[in-house]
């Protein structure tokens, strides 16, 4: 490998709301872990859940080495791949979190202030402080915002939810919502998930915008979406769609019927929450890609965790890198996988996601400290190649 060797970007001293958390056993100092993590990785060989054929190539094999590697950043960037936190822009306030966060990723993600609940929570009544303020942050540091999201069937508003609606009144109001918030932002949000989770286990879910509007409810947004600002990427954003399986072939027929009537979607976004109990797959995650890319579609990894049982052991987090190495090696080698975003800046973000036992699904422990699971993001982006 040329790389330069380096170090993870400097982390300063844990403060503000990491410094009341009880200490846990990953706070030992980060030689001894990363020693564990080294003598276990035989171990890890025999016992790791997931497939991995032999013929595989080396960044998914179930091995660490020691090489020193640049910073996650600049790794990214010599791939061309993008690397993204899911934040919540309140904790931007802790200075020691708000550097982790502009040293590591070129990409945020707002975990709830762009959702319609908190753009629009009168009808009509649109309320952009927080996100402006948020947008302007994040350019401040070169960074790129996703947007997140327009269309979903949480986090709405009671009035939305609550309405008994006209297919023309409800019509009006999406159309309303997509366009102003789309252009508000023109030319300073690149990227939308214009609609978040459309799909149940192989259908289309059922909820306020299709049982009014019927299916074509995904069309008329995205379609609003581009001519609100025709430079914007348009996202489908999903669950469950980073593997063959009922929900992705019913995502993958869904995107199918929508470039072929001419609707300006222009990716798909893997959501990517997993646990080491329920890990993913990097030869199912291939295969999605390769399939989404053949429509003529990128793909993004939106709100990548893999969770880990609570307090992990050394060997849970030697699992958890693994997964991360081989995540970040397919989607860096994969020249339709755009990014890749962590959901979460570190394992003190509160995450709704997992259940109370389950989570420090992140790169960095609760202190803020690069986890095996960061060098483990490291190797994969080293390892990679862009081919399709
Ligand atoms: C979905 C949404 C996210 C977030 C998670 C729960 O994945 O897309 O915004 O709400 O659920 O943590």
């Amino acid at each position: 490998m040329s790389d330069q060797p380096s170090t993870p970007p400097p982390v300063r001293p844990a403060q503000g709301r990491h410094r009341h958390r009880a200490p846990r056993t990953r706070r030992l100092p980060a030689l001894i872990v990363a020693a564990c993590v080294l003598a276990l990785g035989a171990f890890v060989a025999g016992t790791q859940a997931i497939d991995l054929s032999s013929g595989g190539h080396p960044a998914l094999a179930p091995t660490f080495t020691s090489v020193p590697l640049p910073p996650l950043r600049a790794l990214a960037a010599r791939r061309g791949v993008i690397t993204g936190a899911g934040i919540n822009a309140r904790l931007l306030a802790d200075p020691a979190y708000a550097h982790l966060v502009t040293s590591t990723f070129t990409s945020m993600t707002e975990k709830n202030a762009f959702k319609w609940m908190f753009t629009e929570p009168s009808p009509g009544v649109f309320d952009f402080r927080q996100t402006d303020r948020l947008v302007a942050y994040a350019h401040a540091h070169g960074m790129r915002i996703r947007g997140h999201t327009l269309v979903w069937h949480r986090e709405d508003p009671g009035w939305l939810l609550n309405t008994p609606w006209t297919r023309a009144g409800l019509r009006q109001v999406l159309r309303r919502h997509v366009m102003t918030v789309v252009r508000h932002f023109r030319g300073r949000v690149v990227e939308w998930d214009v609609v978040n989770e459309p799909i149940t286990s192989r259908a289309l879910r059922h909820d306020v915008f299709s049982d009014v509007l019927g299916p074509h409810y995904i069309a008329d947004a995205f379609r609003w979406a581009h001519a609100a600002d025709p430079s914007a990427r348009l996202i489908l954003n999903d669950y469950a769609n980073d593997r063959p399986g009922p929900h992705f072939r019913a995502e993958y027929r869904l995107v199918r019927g929508l470039l072929a009537r001419h609707v300006p979607v222009d990716g798909v976004g893997l959501q990517m929450h997993h646990t080491l109990a329920n890990p993913p797959s990097a030869y199912g995650l291939l295969a999605v890609i390769r399939k989404f890319a053949a429509l003529g579609l990128s793909v993004e990894i939106t709100e990548l965790d893999i969770g880990v049982p609570l307090p992990p052991t050394a060997e849970d987090l030697a699992r958890q890198a693994l997964l991360y190495r081989q995540i970040a090696y397919v989607c860096a080698s994969q020249p339709a996988c755009t990014g890749l975003t962590f959901w979460g800046g570190d394992d003190a973000d509160p995450n709704r996601g997992f259940p109370a036992e389950v989570g420090d699904g992140t790169l960095f422990d609760a202190a803020g400290r690069p986890k095996p699971a960061y060098n483990g993001v490291q190797q994969g982006f080293a390892r990679a190649t862009r081919r399709p």
